[in-house]
């Protein structure tokens, strides 16, 4: 092993502080080396490559008079876990256990018995566990490097948010009593208003984000409010948490009260565009600027085709509002008359396109759902909020079945929960809603959304709808490592397990019952964000698999 001194002497310090090392004298009574005495056979070990036990032990001895032994299984105890220490890669992390993720021909694939490597944040490679050996032996990692998960632990992909609104976090829970457009003007414009006051924005904003990772949201696409500084500390925030995210400052500029509009076409345009540049100077960041007009009868025409423009000149993503209810599809087509359907406002001011997201597209004719998909625009399903705020069900079997991309979003405010895993269920519950109502009227087969399709959506399908699935998603070689490490027996789990449950009843009792105590890590780009693994069951578990797989 030959490593510069600084970086051997870096691992033993690291190490050191890991491993208080414990172990019986011959007399048989517990003695904790000192830290000192510890450092120093570590010194000694490192200072020559082939040094013999027997040497380390005589130089020990000789250059600390005060101890006045030590067995040759403690300086191999250490000598061992300080080569374990040199030899692991401290840029890899592994996994061995059950992985779950969705591919483009299954919504929720199973796999056990999985070895998956991360390299600098990125998938390097998943294989069976049966490669372990050869894996070890070719990127030179060690067990230091493996996470052994238990029985009751997998992997999957990251969370992704493709609809959520930051500055209404103060409203979850609360004010669900009218329909949209009446709690727009109501609740929701006063609320965001606030938000001229960074200080306020700083508060919630730091918040908001941290209880997205902790129920497992590794990606987010986020509304704030009308105020560039107040965006900007949005975006700052994200960076500095690390979430991935895109993120836009709202724009608008009627139809909402004067004291929360932008002041003209051209400051809104100026100050989307120092939002943008700002955004993009980040260095090494997970966040994109994102163009945000609210929806089109806040936004007169002209504004809307300026901001599809600087859309276009910074390459950037555009996320609106379509087709939540029918009041608001109504009155667009009063606001625009030339226009023959509400989605033909935004495609002739040319906002849609790939990296384009629109929430809800609830009330779509079939002609609609086409230019959707062409423009290869996303859906972002929002079944909570469709639901508090009656706004209606998405059929989301048509649009996909028409071809257009479609994710999850919480909608916060609008709906009220931020956590992933409550908008798959509603997803769920408003497909089988509809296939009751066709069932009624006896209108046709409908085969409602099944849970491994949410889940899909909850993933993969977000990230297609981001435009991100080239990065993100699932856990194919080269992709972007954003995880969580599920463990339905967490501390405190709201989730009953029964000795006879398989491997797939444990994910799926995950997703209908689990919530964020059982999320114990979460990982973007292979940093992890949080960890709340009980010691207790990653350590046995790396123990019981160490023992069997080395
Ligand atoms: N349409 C325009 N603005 C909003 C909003 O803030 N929430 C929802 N759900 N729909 C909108
Ligand atoms: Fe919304």
């Amino acid at each position: 092993m030959h490593l510069a001194k600084s970086t051997v002497s870096s691992v033993v310090q690291v190490f050191r502080k890991e491993h208080r090392i414990q172990r019986k004298t011959s007399t048989g009574r517990k003695k904790k080396l000192s830290d000192a005495h510890e450092q120093r056979i570590m010194d000694i070990l490192t200072e020559k490559d082939d040094i013999t036990i027997e040497e380390t032990r005589n130089k020990f001895l000789m250059l600390n008079p005060e101890v006045s032994n030590i067995s040759k299984s403690t300086i191999y105890r250490i000598m061992e876990n300080c080569q374990m220490k040199l030899k692991s890669r401290p840029d890899m992390e592994v996994f061995v256990g059950t992985l779950v993720h969705a591919t483009d021909s299954d919504p929720m694939l199973i796999m056990q018995d999985m070895v998956l490597g991360v390299i600098n944040g990125k998938i390097e490679f998943v294989e069976s566990v049966e490669e372990l050996q050869q894996l070890k032996a070719e990127y030179g990692f060690t067990d230091a490097n493996i996470l052994y998960m238990g029985s009751s632990q997998f992997l999957m992909p990251g969370l992704v948010d493709t609809h959520t609104h930051a500055p209404q976090f103060p409203n979850n829970g609360l004010a669900l009593d009218l329909p949209l457009l009446e709690w727009l003007q109501t609740y929701t414009f006063p609320t965001e208003a606030n938000f001229s006051d960074t200080v306020f924005a700083r508060e919630v904003y730091s918040k908001v984000v941290d209880r997205l990772l902790r129920n497992g949201t590794t990606t987010a696409a986020y509304f704030a409010t009308i105020h560039l500084d107040a965006t900007k500390i949005l975006a700052e925030v994200l960076h500095s948490r690390g979430q991935r995210a895109i993120v836009g400052k709202v724009n608008m500029l009627r139809n909402c009260p004067e004291y929360y509009r932008e002041a003209s076409l051209s400051v809104s345009l100026r100050e989307t565009e120092e939002f943008i540049r700002y955004v993009k100077g980040f260095e090494n960041s997970l966040v994109l600027p994102c163009v945000t007009p609210r929806f089109a009868p806040t936004c007169p025409e002209d504004q809307l085709g300026e901001l599809a423009q600087l859309a276009i000149k910074f390459d950037c993503h555009v996320q609106t509002h379509l087709c939540e209810t029918q009041p608001e599809a109504t009155w667009v087509k009063e606001l625009f008359p030339w226009a023959k359907t509400y989605t033909e406002v935004y495609d002739f001011t040319r906002l849609l396109g790939a990296k384009t997201i629109v929430a809800h597209a609830i009330w779509l004719s079939p002609q609609e759902m086409t230019i959707l998909a062409e423009r290869g625009t996303g859906v972002a399903h929002c079944p909570s909020s469709n639901l508090s705020l009656r706004s209606g069900h998405c059929n989301v079997r048509e649009l996909l079945n028409r071809g257009v991309k479609v994710g999850l979003g919480s909608d916060c405010s609008g709906g009220y929960s931020p956590c992933m895993l409550d908008s798959l269920r509603k997803c769920v519950h408003v497909s089988n809603t509809i296939a009751m109502e066709r069932a009624a009227q006896q209108a046709g087969d409908y085969t409602p959304l099944s849970h491994k399709e949410a889940f899909k959506m909850a993933t993969l399908g977000g990230a297609k709808v981001l435009s991100m699935d080239d990065k993100i998603g699932n856990f194919e070689i080269d992709k972007e490592f954003d995880a969580l490490l599920i463990d339905v027996q967490a501390k405190g789990s709201p989730i009953d397990v029964f000795s006879q449950d398989n491997v797939e009843m444990k994910v799926d009792r995950f997703l209908y019952n689990g919530d964020d105590r059982n999320i114990v890590r979460v990982y973007v780009a292979g940093k992890r964000l949080l960890d709340s693994t009980t010691s207790a069951n990653a350590t046995a578990a790396a123990v019981a698999a160490a023992t069997t797989a080395t």
